[in-house]
């Protein structure tokens, strides 16, 4: 395993958080996060932690809704700042009369972005942008901050939870030992849903491994349904505090005989257990790339096709 990165997370989150400087942001009535992959899924962490309070909506894609207008606050995040669909979809929400920040290493972003007047963050690099989630959640959490106010205590909570779980690193090769081999099928409580897409996209692209989300209560009215066959998937349960619809579930994969992989996310409070979650699940990725014996940064397939595609507007 390759836990360099990791054990900088928290370093890098607290010099990122509360050290951007932006000029004036009109408070919006609504939120929406654009990002592909490894920055894209800041996108689905806050609309976890904040959604509840001001609408979030996460964009993948090359567009965006018609409701976007001036009232809403557009973060567009790339970590390398040359991803095409979050370029597009954040000039597309420009022109609907949306605010833009960017949130990016450099690259595209960072140029034309500056040309046109909007404000960018610029953050530090990382092994690869998945690496890189620290400085792009921490900077768009900032931004959300200035726009509408973050409780701080919060994001403290969020940080000592990436310490507790780089300390927790053999449960995390524990669970990565679990999945060797396996398609995980990731049963996730909805409230947490973000830390199974994430996990996901690990898996996928540091352990080259194919993987399933099914989040609860949705998958209670479908993907239980497969628990009547023996198929050749690893079940996970990821559980995040006290709910009676994750005991239930729990006791029919017991009745059918599924034994699945448990983990209860630790921390006080939503976002910190997303960041315990990201962070243990995001090793135990590496420690199955180490053990399946492939590259966790190659993302080959990705750089390919980015080649093929091009500029997309
Ligand atoms: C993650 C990764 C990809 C990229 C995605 C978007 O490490 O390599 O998921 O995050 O292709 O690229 P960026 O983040 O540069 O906008």
């Amino acid at each position: 395993m390759n836990p360099l990165d990791y054990r900088q997370w928290p370093t890098t989150s607290k010099s990122i958080y509360g050290s951007i400087k932006l000029g004036p942001i009109p408070r919006p009535s609504s939120i929406l996060i654009t990002g592909m992959g490894g920055s894209g899924i800041v996108g689905d962490v806050l609309r976890d932690y904040l959604g509840g309070r001001i609408p979030i909506h996460v964009v993948k894609d090359l567009t965006v809704p018609d409701w976007v207008d001036a009232s809403t606050l557009t973060i567009a995040i790339s970590y390398s700042g040359n991803t095409s669909e979050t370029i597009c979809s954040s000039l597309r929400a420009r022109e609907r009369g949306s605010a833009v920040i960017g949130v990016t290493t450099g690259g595209i972003m960072a140029s034309e972005f500056r040309r046109l007047g909007i404000q960018v963050v610029q953050v530090p690099t990382a092994t690869a942008p998945r690496f890189g989630f620290p400085q792009l959640l921490y900077a768009a959490l900032s931004i959300i901050d200035d726009a509408v106010g973050v409780n701080g205590k919060e994001v403290e909570e969020s940080i000592a939870a990436q310490e507790e779980a780089l300390r927790d690193v053999s449960l995390a090769e524990y669970v990565g030992e679990q999945l060797l081999g396996a398609v995980p099928y990731i049963f996730i409580d909805s409230r947490v849903q973000g830390v199974a897409v994430r996990f996901k996209n690990d898996l996928n692209e540091n352990a080259k491994t194919p993987a399933i989300v099914a989040p609860i209560p949705e998958a209670d009215h479908n993907d239980i349904v497969t628990l009547m066959m023996r198929h050749s998937v690893k079940h996970v349960l990821i559980k995040a505090g006290p709910n009676p619809v994750m005991e239930a579930v729990e006791s029919v994969f017991a009745d059918f005989s599924a034994d699945p992989v448990k983990l209860e996310l630790k921390g006080d409070g939503l976002l910190a257990k997303e960041l315990y979650g990201i962070t243990l699940l995001g090793m135990a990725t590496l420690h199955m790339a180490e053990k399946l014996g492939v590259d966790p940064v190659r993302t080959d397939p990705i750089d390919l096709l980015k080649k093929r595609l091009g500029r997309l507007c």
